[in-house]
């Protein structure tokens, strides 16, 4: 397995460490193994160079089989210069067109929601990766006067919903809930009448083909009500890319907040190169203190491994962080853990035994 690492920015490169510790140990055990390119991308390089993602890294990275990035975002540089050219150009420029974010409560990790225990928090939400209002489109008339107009366009495709669709109805199906097999379309039909329309069409029509998955639909305000009041409701969410950024973020938090919450940008098609990351920032007023929790960095490992062709050794890296949360860490906060960084990665190789 050939893995472009992108330790990145702040904090990255400690909980990257983490989670190389850990699939080196995971490897030894299951009997595969792998080879790591370090890329040094994130604002560090582009203050010294001007450089974000030069043309020829991003053809390099698609010739491996997974990247795995730890964190972007400098204090030196402005906000969005790093997320923009970085991140947002990668899943364009790779065509990850779904961004896979598990919504789980672990053992041990404290919710927000009173009453709410591991066995109600624990759907998967499927966001569109590429189209929306994060296509780029729009402009500026009469910029900086009085009359000035700005315009931002949500795009949507036939092609580019009808893709993420199927792709969530064969993940439900997959992912087999014992509960029931239930994906719920979160958008906004009844005000968003064009776009969301080809949506809920779309949706419609693949639902057809996968009769044993309950089709749902919620309107997204809707959606981030039930997702506080009852998340037990929800297996699978399927939605736009705008509307998955934003419920995704209440996700992490009712699953313990940006120290646990890992996602994957998927190009699934044959030949396709996928990136999986820990939600949290950089967090750079903690770098080098070996304070930050690394849980949500060794969860992404978990989840690059269980679409890698390593499904095994990912479930039972997913196994390990669940008993270490349960029965090792104080918190999952940073510098509350009762752990270092680097402890909390012994610990979880430890339970990987
Ligand atoms: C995310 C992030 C990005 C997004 C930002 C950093 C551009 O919030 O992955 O959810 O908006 O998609
Ligand atoms: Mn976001």
């Amino acid at each position: 397995m050939k893995i472009a690492v992108i330790g990145g920015d702040g904090t990255g490169p400690e909980v990257t460490a983490e989670a190389i510790k850990v699939l080196k140990a995971v490897a030894d055990m299951e009997g595969f193994t792998y080879e790591l390119t370090d890329y040094d991308l994130g604002g560090e390089r582009y203050l010294k160079t001007g450089e974000i993602l030069p043309a020829n890294a991003t053809d390099e990275l698609t010739q491996h089989d997974a990247i795995y990035l730890g964190a972007i975002g400098h204090p030196d540089v402005a906000p969005g210069v790093l997320e923009r050219g970085l991140l947002l150009n990668l899943r364009f420029a790779l065509d990850q067109y779904i961004n896979l974010r598990p919504v789980k409560l672990y053992p041990g990790v404290e919710s927000p929601l009173a009453g709410k225990g591991p066995e109600d928090i624990d759907f998967v939400v499927v966001r569109e990766n590429t189209e929306d209002l994060y296509a780029g489109i729009g402009g500026f008339l009469k910029k900086g006067t009085a009359d000035e107009v700005a315009t931002q366009s949500a795009i949507y495709t036939r092609k580019g919903c009808e893709r993420c669709i199927r792709w969530a109805f064969e993940y439900t199906r997959q992912r087999n809930n014992p509960k029931g097999k239930r994906l719920t379309l979160v958008a906004k039909t009844n005000v968003l009448t064009f776009g969301h329309d080809l949506w809920d069409r779309t949706f419609n029509e693949i639902a057809a083909e996968y009769p044993d998955v309950e089709a749902d639909y919620n309107h997204v305000d809707a959606c981030c009500m039930w997702m506080v009041k009852n998340p037990e409701y929800y297996d699978v969410i399927v939605t736009t890319n705008m509307f998955g950024d934003i419920i995704t973020d209440l996700g992490a938090m009712i699953q313990g907040g940006m120290g646990v919450a890992a996602g994957g940008n998927l190009n699934p098609d044959e030949g396709g190169t996928s990136m999986y990351e820990p939600m949290g920032g950089s967090a750079p007023k903690y770098t080098g203190q070996g304070v930050i929790n690394p849980i949500a960095a060794i969860s992404a490992m978990a989840m690059l491994l269980e679409h890698t062709g390593q499904p095994a050794a990912g479930a039972k890296v997913l196994a390990a962080v669940q008993s270490v949360t349960g029965t090792k860490m104080a918190s999952q906060s940073a510098g509350k853990m009762g752990h270092s960084t680097s402890e909390v990665g012994d610990l979880v190789v430890a339970a990987l035994a």
